[in-house]
């Protein structure tokens, strides 16, 4: 009886340690769901929720500095005449406000400049993607000649002339002035400027009274036509890529067709990849039209409708665009005030 007895509490307690051994092994495998993590919802094609934009990031307090007196700096061009901040405004959205932006010598780009505010958090840079870093994205406006037309070799003799900025490069990198110096410091910038806190952010926070109806219900008219497929996570879009117009060619009835806009195809020469872009981001997107790589929509209302036809294949309803610009209306956060 005894042993019987023993033995069966030796068992139970086996069970015991058997039984948590697997839970924990459970918990470590099998992770819940992004969407239970955020305690949000996913649609059905189970894409990235929308997060909030983090209230704080730790960066380099001193590089910030570097980076910021160098962005506005137009030594990096080769007229002394125009700055990373004449294309990407701090005070204008982060952008030029034009269709395509005007650089070196007066010249006209190809393309719409986006705005420089959370490009930290994208997954590539540029509207083709062809950068995987703020710091690798530096080299094109450095060396494109109808943007600062200029080089390394020549910046970095006209940044050596000032003491000012040879002591700051020696402080904090210990090193010369160099292109990946000044490179680190601009990127170490440009993070900084992310724009927490929008009202959006603080109703996915739990603040339910941070959204009027209206914005609400725009919010459910973005879900519900399905943009969410394509412009979502944290900064609803910058992401992933998607070829512009998939019901019905854009660029044809926009008329005028040119390399600008090809998209992705620059990047893997492959046939399917043209007119293929980086899905832009719609934070604060409120300030920084015109819209699309071409500037060719002037307003969000356009913008949008042009969205609903061209990437959704569908009919606009007037009532539905104008919730969803409230909707937009509550995606503009606050940048630091160092920046303003
Ligand atoms: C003459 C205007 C002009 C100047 C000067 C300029 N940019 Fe830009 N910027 C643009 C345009 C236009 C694009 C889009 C080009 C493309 O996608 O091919 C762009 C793209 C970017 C992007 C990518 C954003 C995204 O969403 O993909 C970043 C980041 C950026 N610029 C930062 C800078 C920095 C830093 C400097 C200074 C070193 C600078 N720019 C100088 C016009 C300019
Ligand atoms: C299939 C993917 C897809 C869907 C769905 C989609 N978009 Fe887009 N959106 C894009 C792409 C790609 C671009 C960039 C187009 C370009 O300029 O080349 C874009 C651009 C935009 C822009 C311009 C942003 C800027 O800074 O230039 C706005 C605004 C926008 N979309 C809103 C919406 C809305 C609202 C919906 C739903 C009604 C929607 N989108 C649905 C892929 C999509």
């Amino acid at each position: 009886m005894g042993r019987i007895y023993r033995k069966r509490r030796w068992l139970g307690v086996l069970f015991f340690f058997l039984t948590i051994l697997l839970s924990w092994l459970l918990a470590l495998f099998i992770k819940p769901p992004v969407s239970a993590q955020w305690g949000l919802t996913m649609n059905s094609a189970g894409d990235k929720p929308i997060e909030p934009i983090p209230l704080q990031l730790s960066l380099d307090s001193e590089k910030v500095v570097l980076g910021k007196q160098l962005f506005h700096d137009p030594k990096l061009s080769e007229t002394n005449t125009i700055s990373c901040a004449s294309c990407h405004s701090l005070a204008r959205g982060g952008t030029d406000h034009r269709p395509r932006s005007r650089g070196n010598k007066g010249q006209v780009g190809t393309m719409n400049a986006p705005t420089v505010l959370n490009s930290g958090f994208q997954f590539k840079q540029f509207w083709d993607g062809r950068a995987a870093s703020l710091e690798e994205q530096i080299d094109g406006p450095v060396h494109d000649k109808t943007e600062m037309g200029s080089n390394w070799p020549e910046i970095i003799e006209k940044l050596s002339q000032s003491p000012d900025y040879v002591r700051a490069f020696d402080k904090i990198y210990d090193d010369d002035i160099s292109a990946n110096h000044i490179k680190d410091a601009i990127a170490t910038f440009e993070r900084s400027l992310y724009t927490p806190n929008a009202r959006f952010d603080q109703f996915l926070r739990g603040n339910t009274n941070a959204l009027t109806n209206a914005e609400k219900e725009g919010y459910q008219r973005f879900k519900a036509y399905g943009c969410v497929a394509c412009h979502q996570g944290m900064l609803l879009g910058g992401n992933m890529y998607q070829k512009f117009g998939i019901f019905g060619n854009y660029i044809q009835d926009r008329g005028g067709e040119s390399e600008a806009d090809w998209g992705r195809y620059h990047v893997t020469g492959k046939a399917a990849d043209r007119y293929v872009f980086k899905v832009p981001s719609l934070r604060n997107v409120i300030s920084t039209a015109p819209y699309f790589h071409d500037g060719s929509a002037q307003t969000l209302d356009e913008a949008i409708k042009i969205m609903i036809k061209y990437q959704l294949g569908r009919e606009a309803n007037q009532k539905d665009v104008d919730l969803i610009i409230h909707f937009f209306q509550t995606l503009s956060g606050e940048l630091n005030e160092v920046h303003s």
